[in-house]
């Protein structure tokens, strides 16, 4: 039996092409994407995988066209109003991470309420990482251990590696096994850069929004091949 990864973590990319190759409206891509977090929400349910992190918005995507920003940020809504029932009903828990604050006020209400109405779950996590950068994660990490060094809570030498993960956004969630990353871009384009630093990663052509549950499982069998060593020198 393959070894299933506990935390699967994705970079969804590739919407504005498959709209493209279309002639459709970028939106139209983002639309079918949304469709394809659908699926994989379930795949990941089927395959026993306890903690999936989205990357849907990253805070350099603010740069993007304003009428594109906010068909995401609706179609984000129209997936908070639609999926609760689901989450409700497996037992999902939802979280952020990345600058909440950053997006639209009626956002973050919804997201506000859903992660409420959700925290006591514990069978699986669904976490959208929101106006997300991992430069942005790790400096304010750097701030607030430095706010507690200033106030004398922490001495600057016993700052180490544990230190920096439990100033991260989510300290108890552990580094995801698996990164996907859809479209067949070679970059982490600023994801989680402290959490990835042994994950397994796995890039496919398929664009997002074509990204379904075939193609989850297919991603699970590459990782159920690979050997990870963690710098030993025998699989773990
Ligand atoms: C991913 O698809 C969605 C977001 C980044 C929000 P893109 O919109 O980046 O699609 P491409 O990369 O232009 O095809
Ligand atoms: C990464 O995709 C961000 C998300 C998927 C949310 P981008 O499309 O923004 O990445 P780059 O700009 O091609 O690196
Ligand atoms: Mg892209």
């Amino acid at each position: 039996m393959p070894s299933v990864p506990r935390h699967v973590a994705i970079i969804m990319d590739g919407n504005g092409r498959w709209a493209a190759r279309r002639k459709l409206p970028r939106i139209k891509g983002h639309e079918h994407g949304a469709d394809s977090v659908r699926a994989v929400v379930r795949a990941c349910r089927d395959a026993g995988v306890r903690y999936l992190t989205l990357y849907a918005f990253s805070v350099e995507n603010w740069v993007r066209p304003p009428a594109e920003i906010r068909a995401l940020m609706g179609l984000l809504e129209q997936f908070l109003k639609e999926r609760e029932d689901e989450l409700h009903k497996h037992r999902v828990r939802l979280r952020v991470m990345g600058r909440i604050e950053d997006l639209p006020r009626a956002v973050q209400r919804e997201l506000r309420r859903v992660m409420s109405a959700t925290a006591s779950y514990g069978e699986g996590q669904l976490i959208m990482a929101l106006s997300y950068g991992g430069r942005t994660e790790i400096a304010a990490a750097a701030r607030a251990i430095a706010h507690k060094a200033q106030a004398g809570a922490i001495r600057p030498e016993d700052v180490d590696e544990a230190t920096v993960a439990a100033h991260l956004y989510l300290p108890d969630v552990p580094d995801p096994d698996l990164l996907i990353r859809t479209s067949g871009e070679l970059r982490l384009s600023n994801f989680m850069l402290w959490q990835l630093s042994y994950t397994e990663l796995y890039v496919t052509d398929v664009l997002w929004p074509d990204f379904r549950e075939a193609e989850f499982r297919q991603a699970l069998e590459a990782y159920g091949r690979r050997e990870r060593r963690f710098g030993d020198i025998k699989p773990c």
